[in-house]
């Protein structure tokens, strides 16, 4: 009778263990998948490269400019950069020619390479002015004025940057996307298979040409390469890949504003960094290596750059909002997404000084204000029509 009871109570004890251990790995697990924190607070990226590019990006004057900065990344083809002459008034300008001629060389600020497309130049403009940020702010744009991405109904970069509010832009967090309407981004819960799904790996496999498919698989180790580093995840306070359900919502089109702040919350060496997994990634640059570096950019500068264009925010965002109670460095992925992605109406009215808009009734898009436009791009006769 004794045994029995012993055995009973041993069988007991043993279930209860069980029952204790499988509740434990579940609250662990819902922990994670719930409140979905990430260690994407830090570019922990160690380059291969033996010699670091020379400065060749310091903009004249910024140190002592109250004016916010404009910096502009523009390849040859956009033509003469006029336009943004026009807006010294508001801005310092900082124009950067990526794929400059030796002329142009005299005239136009320098990137080590034409790589990662605007990522180049702005890396650039941070890494070489980055104690001369201004105090007013940096607004980062591309060097065509007439663009299918650019939110006013005309497409014109000159109107939207004359009517940006900077300090508004920059009020709420430090960071803005420049475009209001979520059409070509990430936000919409429509947009697609979340980043980390198997569903977007195995579109990437199936159709390799497809530029967005392939990027948004490639995006899961992109963000455990530059924010993981070679830490391993016991060394991380929270994950660095993407879960099989997280999607990571942006704005599209990489043209936004900074903060000073904001941008001082990263140190000059981690955008050398972010800088370095696009050189070290560069077609020649494994072509030159015995042992490619598996963690740099992907070679093609399609799917490199817009990597970097879902990341901007991530970087940029304020880090600390999110860190909660446990004051533990990381970020919380829900709360990202939704400073990602603010409404419509409340961008256009805070950033461009279009307010009470008419037909809001979704969160991404005011009737009106933006058409996005067959094919993604505008007429060859745009500029002339419009100018
Ligand atoms: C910019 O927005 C601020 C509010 O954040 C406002 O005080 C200021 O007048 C605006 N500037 C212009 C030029 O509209």
């Amino acid at each position: 009778m004794r045994l029995r009871t012993r055995k009973a109570l041993l069988n007991f004890a043993f279930f209860g263990g069980a029952l204790c251990f499988i509740l434990y790995v579940n609250v662990i697990q819902s922990r994670h998948v719930d409140k979905r924190r990430f260690a994407w607070t830090r570019v922990r990226y160690s380059t291969t490269a033996v010699n670091l590019p020379a400065a060749y990006g310091v903009c004249p004057g910024l140190a002592s400019s109250a004016k916010p900065a404009l910096v502009v990344s523009r390849v040859a083809a956009d033509g003469n950069a006029e336009w943004t002459d026009r807006l010294s008034e508001l801005y310092h300008l900082c124009v950067y020619t990526v794929d400059g001629s030796r002329e142009e060389r005299v005239t136009h600020l320098q990137v080590p390479a034409n790589r990662g497309h605007e990522a180049m130049a702005y890396l650039t403009f941070l890494i070489d002015n980055f104690d001369d940020i201004p105090a007013a702010g940096t607004v980062f744009v591309h060097g065509s004025r007439w663009a299918w991405h650019n939110d006013s109904p005309e497409y014109d970069n000159a109107a939207l940057l004359a009517a940006l509010n900077v300090s508004a832009a920059l009020a709420p967090s430090g960071y803005h996307n420049l475009r209001c309407d979520w059409s070509a981004s990430t936000c919409a819960p429509d947009y697609g298979p979340p980043q980390g799904s198997l569903e977007t790996s195995v579109n990437a496999r199936l159709q390799p040409w497809a530029a967005r498919a392939v990027s948004d698989a490639a995006l899961s180790h992109a963000l455990s390469a530059l924010f993981g580093g070679k830490l391993s995840r016991k060394d991380l306070d929270a994950r660095v890949l993407l879960g099989r359900r997280d999607a990571v919502r942006a704005q599209c089109c990489a043209q936004f504003v900074v903060s000073r702040e904001r941008v001082w919350q990263h140190s000059r060496d981690e955008y050398v960094a972010l800088r370095q997994w696009l050189l070290d990634g560069s077609k020649e640059r494994r072509d030159g290596d015995r042992t490619p570096n598996k963690d740099a950019a992907p070679a093609d500068d399609r799917i490199a750059g817009r990597i970097l264009s879902y990341i901007w925010h991530i970087i940029f965002l304020p880090i600390d909002v999110s860190t909660g109670q446990d004051a533990s460095n990381d970020l919380d992925l829900d709360r990202l997404n939704a400073l990602a992605c603010p409404r419509a109406d409340e961008c256009y009215c805070r950033l461009y000084g279009r307010c009470d808009l008419q037909g809001c009734d979704e969160p991404g898009t005011c009737r009106g204000q933006y058409i996005l436009p067959p094919d993604f791009s505008l007429s060859d006769d745009w500029a002339a029509t419009h100018s």
